[in-house]
Order: C-alpha cells, then sequence, then structure tokens
C-alpha cells in the first residue's frame, strides 16, 4: 500500500494550526483555572507535535505524560479493537488531566483511552483532538476540543503519518494516490 506513488495536497497550513492552538489554549486555560497543575497526556505517536505546540502556548503549570494505544498499524483502516502499548507513567487519581490526540476518525481509540482514565478517577478528564473526522465515526465519542473539522481523507503531517512517513511535514496534507 505505501509503495503506490503519491502526492500530498494541502489541507491546513501551519500558520492556521498555530492560530488555532493560541485560541484553544485559553479557552483549556480558562476551563482548568481551578488547577495548580494539570497532566497533559498525549496520545503517541501522532499527537507528539501537536502536544508540544500545544503546552508551549499553555501559559499554566503542566506534567507532560504519554500513551500509546494500537491503531492502524501499516494500513489505512482503522482497527475496532484498541490495545494499550504503553501506559503512563504517572498516576492521576484525584488529578486534572487533559488528553491529546492528532485524529478522532471512528472513534474507537480515543473513547477507550477516556473509559480506561476515567476509571483511574481522576478529578477531571479532558480531550482535545487536533483534527475530527465525524462522518467516519462508529461510536458515539466526541472530544471536548476540536482544532479543525475535515471531510473522510487521508491526511499526513504535523506528527500524523501514512505508513510511517511524512510526520515531519509542517502543515496537514491529504494524501492523494497518482495512479492506480
Ligand atoms: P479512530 O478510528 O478514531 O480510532 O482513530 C485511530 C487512529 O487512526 C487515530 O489516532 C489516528 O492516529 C489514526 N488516523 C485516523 N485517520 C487518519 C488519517 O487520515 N491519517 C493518519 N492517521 C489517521
Ligand atoms: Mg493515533
Amino acid at each position: 500500500m505505501a509503495e503506490r506513488p503519491y502526492v500530498i495536497d494541502r489541507l491546513i497550513s501551519a500558520k492556521s494550526i498555530a492560530a488555532r492552538i493560541e485560541a484553544l489554549c485559553l479557552e483549556i486555560r480558562a476551563e482548568y483555572s481551578g488547577a495548580d497543575k494539570i497532566v497533559v497526556v498525549g496520545l503517541l505517536r501522532g499527537s507528539f507535535i501537536f502536544i508540544a505546540d500545544l503546552v508551549r502556548e499553555l501559559d499554566m503549570a503542566v506534567e507532560v505524560d504519554f500513551i500509546e494505544a494500537s491503531s492502524y498499524g501499516d494500513a489505512m483502516e482503522s482497527s475496532r479493537e484498541v490495545r494499550i502499548l504503553k501506559d503512563l507513567r504517572s498516576g492521576i487519581e484525584g488529578r486534572d488531566v487533559l488528553v491529546v490526540e492528532d485524529i478522532v476518525d471512528t472513534g474507537h481509540t480515543l473513547n477507550h483511552v477516556m473509559g480506561l482514565l476515567n476509571a483511574r478517577a481522576p478529578r477531571k478528564l479532558m480531550s482535545i483532538a487536533l483534527l475530527d473526522k465525524p462522518t467516519r465515526r462508529e461510536v458515539d465519542f466526541r472530544a471536548d476540543w476540536i482544532g479543525f473539522e475535515i471531510p473522510d481523507e487521508f491526511v499526513v503531517g504535523y506528527g500524523i503519518d501514512f505508513a510511517q512517513r511524512n510526520r515531519n511535514l509542517p502543515h496537514i496534507g491529504k494524501v492523494r494516490f497518482t495512479e492506480e
């Protein structure tokens, strides 16, 4: 699949992403204004650039932790069964937590992770996803904050990969295959 030639068409510019993050961080900060410190949890690996930009824009005390769930593997199809490959280092009981994801697609991944973390009794647990593909949803789940709603396109860049490639693209692009 990854061998098929493709080009990447720009969908969201780096500038638009930065502007959106600024606005989102104001809302997040207001929402967590009662907290001394929040635990920002990134879902590996797709959220690594988003979380880096997000925490630098968040003018408050943060701890950063990561969790990794199985997802696409090297394919373009989501797997409905979510497994935890790497768990948090910190306990979150009684703490204020924000989970950061790259994309909500079918919804299985973030829905599962939020359920798992919620069972650990955090004081507050919210989620943010840079991108949302609402037309693809298979479970009833919505992140508390969304950067951008996008159509049903396969996207790459800004941390997001296609078979482990294109994560280092500074903007979000969509994959277009150039031959059948
Ligand atoms: P879910 O279908 O909501 O469980 O999403 C599973 C995971 O698939 C997300 O965390 C993303 O990492 C990945 N994913 C979904 N859509 C895309 C895409 O367009 N490009 C690359 N990865 C994607
Ligand atoms: Mg992911």
